[in-house]
């Protein structure tokens, strides 16, 4: 019965797809449990001249792999234009999607809190998150304040109806009040709403009880988080962060999977540090090896396409990760990025006001003046993006990888040497073994 939780260590953007890769044809179902259209994963698949990239926001990686069901959970915010046009932009390129389910439970990103995402980011000026404007915030306010509108919703008009009127009530107030704006028509929203619903029928059920019964007949269970440990609303840097919770236990709450289900979590670390939006990232460079960094590593948003503000590696935020995860195996990206440099300075501890700190401090201000204490590693000039095995990496990059183990605590079971599908090293197993014992109890 395995159940694989995939998160990432950092700020996002770690590369989780080459993780996806590895695992593979293992895999029967891949969920998505939190976010939305904030996500931004490239895949290419194929190679050389057959090779194809495929830009999904919303959609699970798994949709790409045949033999693999995508799956939506509750714990997700859903923009259905997205969704359909991304259905749609697979479907012309010849990729089947109709093993595709959503949850009933999942929630919509409304017309209207699309415009409050960008209108609250302007109204916040110099405080703002630099969100990526989808509406994801809102909606997540929207669910926990009780007046968000579901999947479910929309098969039921006269439901659907009284929730927006309720919604846009007050909401109305706000952007024509407090914000100047049009207010937003409830007929506009439900016929937009509802124009989605036929395509929409088939597709949906109770993914909670779909995933029980795949784990109780021995299938593979992947949670793939969007956004990453830092950015989770409650364990993130808050108030710089996304709406939910993108760690491990957002993975049972965003999937209706049970902890005692999950076995293991593979957390997945860059070389490097990368961040998008606002916030503090005591490892960032302002200076030319910043710049190295983005150039070397294509370090632009896929969501956004802004630039990603980058840094060295900071093992405090990776210890942390393995902390609040209960992270088995580290997945490394894009080691073969700092090839060519002296030395490769890793954050070891945190300098906060003459204190240091080991552990993530517990308070903002804290973080926010966070100087990194930095170790010096020899660093290697080989190419290394032709190795397969950690035997074949320049010693050098293997005391990199060996020490970052050591101090995120945590083994690191595989590394990314390039950005082809198969330019990794595996050096520890992370399949699950398949069961094929009869299905535990109901
Ligand atoms: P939101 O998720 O659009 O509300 O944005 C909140 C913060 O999370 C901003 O700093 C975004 O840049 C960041 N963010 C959201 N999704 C991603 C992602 O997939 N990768 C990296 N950063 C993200």
């Amino acid at each position: 019965m395995p159940a694989i939780v995939l998160v990432g260590a950092q700020w996002g953007d770690e590369g989780k797809g080459k993780a996806t890769d590895l695992l593979g044809s293992s895999l029967d179902y891949v969920v998505k449990f939190n976010g939305g259209n904030n996500a931004g994963h490239t895949i290419v698949v194929g190679e050389g001249e057959l090779a194809q990239k495929y830009a999904l926001h919303l959609l699970p990686s798994g949709i790409l792999t045949p033999t693999c069901t995508p799956v939506i959970g509750n714990g997700v915010v859903i923009d259905l234009a997205v969704l359909f046009e991304e259905i749609d932009g697979l479907e012309a390129r010849g990729v089947d999607t109709s093993k595709l389910v959503v949850s009933a439970s999942a929630h919509v990103i409304t017309p209207y809190n699309r415009v409050l995402d960008k209108i609250n980011e302007r109204f916040l000026g110099s405080r703002r998150i630099g969100t990526t404007g989808r509406g994801i915030g809102p909606t997540y306010a929207d669910k926990m304040s009780r007046t968000g509108i579901r999947i479910q919703d929309l098969f039921d008009e006269n439901i659907l109806r009284q929730k927006v009127e309720a919604a846009l009530s007050f909401k109305n107030q706000v952007l024509a009040k407090i914000y100047n704006r049009r207010a937003v028509e409830v007929d506009e929203v439900v016929g937009e709403l509802l124009s989605y619903v036929e395509r929409l029928r088939p597709m949906v059920c109770d993914t909670s009880l779909l995933l029980k019964e795949a784990l109780d007949r021995g299938e593979t269970v992947l949670l793939e988080a969007g956004q990453a440990t830092l950015l989770d609303v409650d364990f993130g840097t808050y108030p710089f962060v996304t709406s939910s919770n993108a760690t491990a236990g957002g993975a049972c709450t965003g999937s209706g999977i049970p902890p005692t289900r999950i076995d293991s979590v593979i957390a997945v670390l860059k070389a490097y540090s990368t961040r998008v939006g606002e916030g503090p990232f005591p490892t960032e460079l302002l200076d030319e090896m910043g710049e190295f960094l983005r150039k070397t590593g294509a370090e632009y948003g896929t969501t956004t396409g802004r630039p990603r503000r980058c840094g060295w590696v900071d093992t405090v935020v990776g210890r942390y990760a393995t902390r609040i995860n209960g992270v088995t195996d580290v997945v490394v990206t894009k080691l073969d990025i700092l090839t060519g440099l002296d030395t490769v300075p890793v954050c070891v501890a945190y300098d906060v006001d003459g204190v240091r700190h080991d552990e993530m401090p517990i308070g903002q201000s804290d973080v926010h003046h966070a100087r990194p204490i930095y170790e010096e590693l020899p660093g290697w000039w080989e190419d290394i993006s032709g190795c397969r095995t950690f035997t074949q990496l320049p010693a050098n990059a293997q005391r990199y990888v060996l020490r970052l183990e050591e101090l995120i605590g945590a083994r690191v079971s595989a590394i990314g040497v390039g950005p082809q599908r198969d330019a990794i090293i595996e050096r520890h197993d992370m399949r699950p073994a398949r069961s094929s014992t009869t299905p535990a109890p109901a």
